[in-house]
């Protein structure tokens, strides 16, 4: 009986290990991968991410060409994660392979300390991020340091303490970062310990399929914005007093699309009028494309959609060294410059391993237009996706931007009941089938599908076979019917 955890709520939280190895058993994993799992049952945490991703994580072990990766059984999975959004640029590059041995001989890292490579990659990042203005980098190793670097520069530079943030939005799991991290269970799922900085208020953000004001587009009239606005503007509430001209709020941080919510898109006027509200109330716009950005939804960066929308600081990881763990802050010279030397520090940053990868990885974006191709293939993927929509009333959304797509499930199309139970069971059924999908969304009924910007045609093709088929049998499985 563990000590000084008598909650009972919290056990539901909480998978079975024998639960998991029976999951394993019946979604057919190979005698290697179970034995593995037995063993990993043994000494690692259950609070790891891929024991909510899967009722049986299977163990993968290698990639190969496309998107394709293989388990320890050698068995063979289409990747609709390119893990995590991570390899945009796909998983076998020997390119980026090359340049992480050359510099491997030469060194790896020195603590944060410059080097002419890493002078290179921030004059690179500087011309091609969104922003016609002088701008700086600062590093990081996690998405989530560039989110804590940005929570703490906000208000360092602005003297304010309030950070406002998006309903649903994801922005790390540390305790500062958790305070603008409120993906469906995540506050739950640690309660309660809270965030340190509470200083973060929220505006609903528009997930329109399932208003928060009830709404429809385009009649709501973006009730939304007129929210955030009001939040800014009335008196009582606290954050500003227009007035006098006073705020407290330092700076927006906000995700342009939401991706661990389960790859929701805004309406297009959404951002640009955000942007418009935070000006003309004088808050910093910031902007985490950790997860949308390198070329993912048909452009560089996700805001390209939308002209020239100038954040004031851009925040990026994941996809930028191909693999490897690697950040940065993008910001406004005079933002980054407003704090003095060693004002954050964490000892990977910048390190010349990653950064040999990102100059190379990015090399290959802009080489292989691999936006454009997100584009066209992407194109081609929600046709087909929409396709299944027509014919299979468990599908009750589709949403997509390049290779970015959201599918929200339901039970009962009227109703909009969420199919949370089913999405779980099709997110198994997937991987017994061979294809790896993040579950996701508000009630866990979403599949985010983010496959390498690499992926083929036919894996597209095939893709959308096993979908057809999925989606059948839980039509059959949970009776569900238009
Ligand atoms: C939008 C966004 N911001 C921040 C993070 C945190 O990044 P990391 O997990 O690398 O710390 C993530 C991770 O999924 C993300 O999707």
């Amino acid at each position: 009986m563990p000590l000084g955890n008598p909650s009972r709520e919290k056990e539901g939280l909480v998978p079975k290990p024998e639960e998991i190895l029976r999951n394993a058993k019946e979604h057919g994993f190979g005698p290697r991968s179970l034995e593995l799992l037995r063993r990993a049952l043994m000494v690692e945490s259950l609070g790891a991410m891929a024991f909510s991703l899967y009722d049986a994580p299977p163990i993968i072990s290698r990639a190969g060409n496309g998107a394709l990766v293989y388990d320890v059984d050698g068995k063979e999975y289409i990747d609709m994660m390119a893990g995590f959004a991570v390899h945009n640029a796909g998983h076998h590059r020997p390119e980026v392979l090359e340049a992480i041995i050359e510099q491997f001989k030469r060194i790896v890292q020195y603590s944060e300390m410059l080097s002419e490579e890493r002078i290179k990659l921030s004059e690179k990042l500087v011309e091609i991020t969104p922003g016609d203005y002088p701008k700086k980098v600062f590093y990081g190793v996690t998405g989530t340091d560039a989110n804590e670097i940005a929570m703490k520069l906000v208000r360092y530079y602005t003297g304010r303490t309030v950070i406002m943030t998006q309903w649903g939005d994801y922005h790390g799991r540390t305790m500062g970062a958790s305070a603008l991290t409120h993906s469906f269970s995540t506050w739950a799922q640690t309660y309660p310990v809270p965030p340190a900085g509470s200083a973060v208020v929220r505006f609903p953000f528009p997930y329109c399929y399932r208003c928060p004001f009830g709404l429809e587009y385009p009649d709501c009239g973006m009730a939304c914005l007129n929210y955030v606005d009001y939040m800014l503007s009335a008196r009582y509430y606290g954050l500003s007093d227009p007035g006098k001209g006073l705020t407290n709020v330092a700076a927006m941080i906000i995700e342009p699309y939401q991706s661990a919510a389960g790859y929701i898109i805004p309406p297009d006027e959404y951002l640009p009028e955000l942007f418009k509200i935070a000006r003309e109330h004088d808050v910093l716009f910031v902007v985490d494309e950790i997860q949308t950005g390198w070329a993912r939804t048909g452009r560089m960066w996700a805001i390209q959609h939308y002209g020239n929308l100038e954040p004031d600081l851009f925040l990026i990881a994941k996809s930028i060294a191909n693999g490897l763990p690697f950040s940065a802050v993008v910001g406004r010279s005079e933002i980054m410059d407003s704090w003095g030397p060693g004002a954050f520090s964490t000892t990977f940053a910048g390190y010349m391993l990653g950064v040999a990868a990102a100059l190379k990885t990015i090399e290959i974006f802009e080489k292989e237009r691999l936006a454009e191709r997100a584009e066209k293939m992407g194109n081609y993927f929600y046709k087909g996706l929409k396709d299944l929509q027509s014919i299979h009333p468990i599908v009750g959304d589709v949403q997509a931007k390049g290779l970015y797509i959201g599918i929200e499930f339901v039970s009962n199309r009227e109703s909009k009941k969420p199919a949370t139970k089913e999405t779980k069971w099709m997110s198994m059924r997937l991987v017994e089938l061979g294809m790896l999908v993040k579950k996701a969304g508000y009630f866990g009924n979403r599949f985010a599908l983010s496959p390498p910007l690499t992926i083929t045609r036919e894996q597209i093709d095939r893709a959308l076979e096993l979908f057809d088929k999925v989606f059948s049998e839980a039509e059959e499985k949970f009776i569900i019917r238009n």
